[in-house]
């Protein structure tokens, strides 16, 4: 749920004079990114202008984000920096949307913020008529009902970095892991239909995509009618001739097998899986709710290696969940140590409003105990992340080239089949620019790397 997201929008801007243009500013997870891109569609078929910063906008919203700590102080803070624009302009209007907006509700508009509205993950659609109201004088407006049914089907976002696209597949979570604001925040679990879904990848393939990455709280649990996740997989496989299709994240307690065995035969599909671990003990699992046991998780992993050996498996891990002891935590590390992920998002826990954990559990493990055993987590996972890398070098790596390194205007980068990124040079004599490469699979030979990066030569 994790991985950073593009944030450019290929869909052309009808200015508008009347209705004035929107910004809209991401925070959290690529659900989020591709959400915002809905609510840009929605404003767009409206015929509202589409801003290019918030100096320029007359109605800006800032999709948030209530999963971790820092995620409400931010939004705090970044309101608070954009009142100057309301004075200047009183009829700029000012909204807060997606998760936090969802899970503090008009407890937001008591606090002196410049802010005209609040709307939820599953509202977006009633948002130009939200809008209308405000224009005609209502104040402090908001609409945070969940739907059991809300997909935004045929609201295509296209949100497209180069070749890479996001496509949304499910929403809501059932899971109610004690320490997740999600199933709060975005419901009950709905699928979008595979017709609309096949849909908007093909028209994906038409703006130049190549790779596509599914996306859900957690796709695994996808059903619409009879068709399951994989036989969604099956459906998209058949029916398009996207290049590279990847998804997350699945949870580990229903991992379908038959997934495992398309992953195993079908080359289009990406040989990398983001396995959500949270912890390692048993009995902190149990108080998570997450439905496996460290041995269940470790017998999955192994399952996974035997059928794709060339896998990479990149994980979500917590520190310091309420009243996680030095041994449980140390049972965190066996299992980062057991199963040598390629990486991982390591956090500290924070209590969340109105989860489980919040009304069940007391937050008993110091600040100074979380730091410091998050530090340790990092430091392995980075010498794991290190090794596991220097056992690269030498071999030949299939690439689709993505982008320019961020070093560099003259070196390449791209992902390998499992998920890898590899930065290379242009060789002299060749093409220069990124144009003469984006999109094309070529081979590199890893010369030398890091804990994030390999980096090679063309071969
Ligand atoms: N505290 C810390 N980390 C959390 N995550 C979710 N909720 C919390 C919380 N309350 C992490 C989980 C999840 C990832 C997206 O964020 O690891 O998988
Ligand atoms: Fe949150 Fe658990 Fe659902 Fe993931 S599976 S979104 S962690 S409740």
């Amino acid at each position: 749920m994790e991985v950073q997201s593009p944030n450019s929008l290929l869909t052309k801007p009808e200015a508008s004079i009347d209705l004035g243009k929107v910004f809209v500013e991401t925070y959290g997870c690529q659900m989020n990114e591709y959400d915002s891109g809905i609510v840009r569609e929605l404003f767009r078929k409206e015929n509202y202008g589409n801003a290019t910063s918030v100096e320029d906008s007359d109605i800006i919203f800032l999709n948030t984000c209530a999963v971790r700590e820092n995620a409400h102080a931010k939004i705090y803070s970044r309101l608070q920096s954009l009142g100057y624009l309301k004075k200047k302009n009183p009829n700029l209007v000012i909204g807060v949307l997606g998760c936090m907006a969802q899970n503090l509700g008009e407890d937001l508009f008591h606090q002196e913020l410049p802010l005209d509205l609040i709307v939820g993950p599953d509202n977006y659609r009633s948002l130009p008529e939200l809008i209308q109201k405000i224009r005609g004088g209502e104040r402090d407006v908001q609409l945070t009902r969940l739907s059991k049914t809300e997909t935004y089907d045929e609201l295509e976002p296209r949100v497209v970095n180069g070749i890479q696209a996001f496509v949304t597949i499910m929403r809501g979570c059932n899971n109610f892991c004690t320490f997740c604001v999600v199933p709060y925040t975005r419901g009950r679990e709905r699928s979008r239909e595979p017709a609309s879904i096949v849909n908007e990848i093909l028209k994906l393939e038409a703006l130049g995509v190549r790779q596509v990455t599914l996306l859900g709280q957690n796709v695994n649990s996808y059903l619409h009618d009879q068709e399951d996740f994989s036989s969604l997989i099956e459906t998209i496989l058949s029916e398009t001739t996207i290049e590279r299709l990847r998804f997350t994240s699945p949870h580990p307690k229903d991992f379908p097998l038959h997934l495992l065995d398309l992953m195993a035969k079908e080359d289009r599909f990406s040989s990398q899986i983001h396995l959500p671990l949270q912890a390692g003990n048993d009995k902190v699992l149990r108080d998570m709710k997450r439905s496996y046991t460290k041995q269940e998780y470790l017998d999955l992993v192994d399952l996974i290696r035997t059928k794709i050996p060339d896998v990479g498996i990149t994980t979500d891990i917590i520190v310091g969940f309420p009243g996680e002891t030095r041994e449980e935590f140390e049972e965190t590390l066996d299992v980062v140590r057991a199963v040598g992920y390629d990486m991982s998002y390591m956090f500290k826990y924070s209590e969340r409003e109105g989860t489980i954990a919040k009304r069940k559990f007391v937050d008993d493990v110091s600040e100074e105990d979380k730091s410091s055993r998050l530090i340790e987590l990092v430091d392995l996972q980075s010498s794991i992340s290190l090794s596991k890398n220097r056992e690269r070098i030498g071999k030949v790596f299939n690439v689709m080239v993505e982008n320019t390194s961020k070093k560099s205007k003259v070196e390449l980068c791209g992902r390998s089949h499992c998920g890898k990124m590899v930065v290379f040079p242009i060789p002299e004599g060749m093409g220069q620019n990124l144009t003469d490469w984006l999109g094309k699979s070529v081979n590199v030979q890893i010369d030398s790397v890091t804990s994030a990066t390999l980096r090679g030569h063309l071969v």
